[in-house]
């Protein structure tokens, strides 16, 4: 059974991981943690100068750890960036250590999310559609393996993402 003390959520840039962590955690008394945003302030530079300077490289090094340090806290539901799940290791222990959530989103609507951001670098080429559907087809047998669950966020709201998930999770909750 996964540990429901850790809720760890994944999926594309654009899903709502952030706002939907922070209201979930909210639901459950839980801490939010979000590992980009824990990665900035210890940084104290924003992503895209980590990426400047070191190189996707030397940002996924750093997300490696800080994901591993992050999902290890009790009563906390983790954020984790769209491409964490690349990395075997973090795979792995995020699916041993909590309970996994994928959050499913079509490009259209990752597009419209994400389309006057200049803070993820790799959306900031020529042509993002393309490079949100090249990632997607990557990545997605990644999110369904790690995710011990999957919840679409595309037509609806914050509240009611986090509704269905709280009910699902009594519904484990009781199970167990
Ligand atoms: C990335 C997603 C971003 C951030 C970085 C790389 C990715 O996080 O980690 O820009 O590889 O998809 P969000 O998914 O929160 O936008």
């Amino acid at each position: 059974m996964s540990n429901l003390d850790r809720i760890v959520l994944i999926g594309p840039m654009g899903a709502g991981k952030s706002s939907i962590g922070r209201q979930l955690a909210r639901a459950l008394g839980y801490a939010f943690c979000d590992s980009d945003k824990e990665l900035e302030r210890r940084t104290g530079v924003d992503i895209p100068v980590i990426f400047d300077i070191e190189g996707e490289e030397g940002f996924r090094r750093r997300e490696k750890a800080m994901i591993d340090e992050l999902s290890r806290n009790d009563r906390c539901v983790l954020a984790t960036g769209g491409g964490a799940i690349l990395d075997a290791d973090t795979r792995h222990r995020l699916r041993d250590r909590g309970l996994v959530i994928y959050l499913e989103t079509s490009i259209a609507e990752q597009l419209r999310r994400t389309r006057r951001d200049r803070n993820r670098p790799l959306l900031q080429t020529e042509d993002p559609e393309a490079r949100l559907r090249d990632l997607m087809e990557q990545r997605r047998p990644l999110y369904l393996e790690t995710a011990h669950l999957t919840v679409n966020t595309d037509q609806a709201g914050v509240q009611q993402v986090v509704r269905e998930i709280m009910r699902t999770l009594e519904e484990r909750n009781s199970t167990q």
